[in-house]
């Protein structure tokens, strides 16, 4: 079983500098501190885009500077938040493709992970030009029968959300063109800051909350709608023939306890489920 942790929408600003009342770094590093005290063992780490929210340099220094208290190594992917140049001065030894994009391949235990760029510079809706179609086209030929798993920050499909669905992967026919629903396992994305799952022409997908703020669940507003439910990461096994995404709201302080399952006797029998319920009351 292969585990890995998927991360996105980080927002990363200069120090000090605070981000729709979140503080990047301070969020990061609570993940951080999760992922390397639980899933240590997890082969990688993917951060799917909008490292920074404004693709700053000073930005960039600060998330690498975080990053390098992470036990597990990680992979990065560009979202609209970010500037390609400003992130490759920083991090030089990130893997490009022949025209610069900021798209690699991890092989791994379960599969082939396809990290793909959909940043277009100055606009906030995604794009994969001909080169970045290109080099999936080849990737995807490469790769053979081996599953693939695609990690990218825009998602090619609307979800419900108007700002978001206006600001989707602009050229999504022509993505979906190269895939084929039998060999991609998976699609990790950004950009909606919301849990959500479901598929695209068969490809099962999820999305995850920011590490910062995320989008109310506000299916019929003209308005965009912040709120600051919890942060998230997720972790993934992927085994033969199955995926399986476990969302994780690492912030959460509230109480945990044990749980003792119910015998079998209990929900056969009224009166031994009346006092069942009696003994085991829990007052919340
Ligand atoms: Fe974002």
């Amino acid at each position: 079983m292969l585990k890995l942790i998927h991360l996105t929408d980080l927002h990363f600003t200069p120090p000090g500098i605070d981000h729709l009342g979140c503080q990047p770094r301070r969020r990061l590093e609570e993940a951080i501190a999760s992922i390397n005290a639980e899933h240590g063992d997890a082969a990688w780490v993917v951060i799917t885009g909008d490292l920074a929210a404004l693709g700053q340099r000073a930005a960039y220094e600060e998330l690498k500077a975080c990053l390098g208290d992470l036990s597990v190594p990680y992979r990065l992917c560009l979202g609209n938040g970010d500037h390609r140049g400003r992130f490759r001065e920083v991090f030089r030894d990130v893997q490009c493709d022949e025209a610069g994009f900021a798209q690699s391949v991890v092989e791994t235990s379960a599969g082939r992970l396809l990290l793909l760029d959909t940043l277009a510079q100055g606009v906030h809706w995604g794009e994969l030009c001909e080169d970045r179609l290109a080099w999936l086209a080849h990737q995807i030929e490469l790769g053979g029968a081996a599953p693939v798993f695609l990690f990218m920050h825009h998602p090619p499909f609307p979800i419900g959300i108007k700002l978001i669905d206006s600001l989707s992967l602009r050229n999504a026919e022509r993505l979906a063109a190269l895939l084929d629903e039998k060999t991609i396992g998976h699609m990790f994305l950004g950009h909606a800051h919301r849990p959500v799952a479901g598929s695209w022409r068969g490809i099962p997908f999820t999305i995850l909350r920011s590490t910062v703020s995320q989008f109310a669940l506000r299916l019929d507003s003209d308005r965009p709608i912040r709120s600051y439910e919890a942060p998230q990461y997720a972790v993934v096994l992927i085994g033969e023939g199955q995926v399986v995404v476990h969302f994780h709201d690492y912030s959460y302080e509230g109480p945990t306890f044990e749980y003792k399952p119910v015998p079998n006797v209990v929900v056969d029998d009224e009166m031994q489920a009346a006092d069942f319920q009696e003994k085991n009351a829990i007052g919340r």
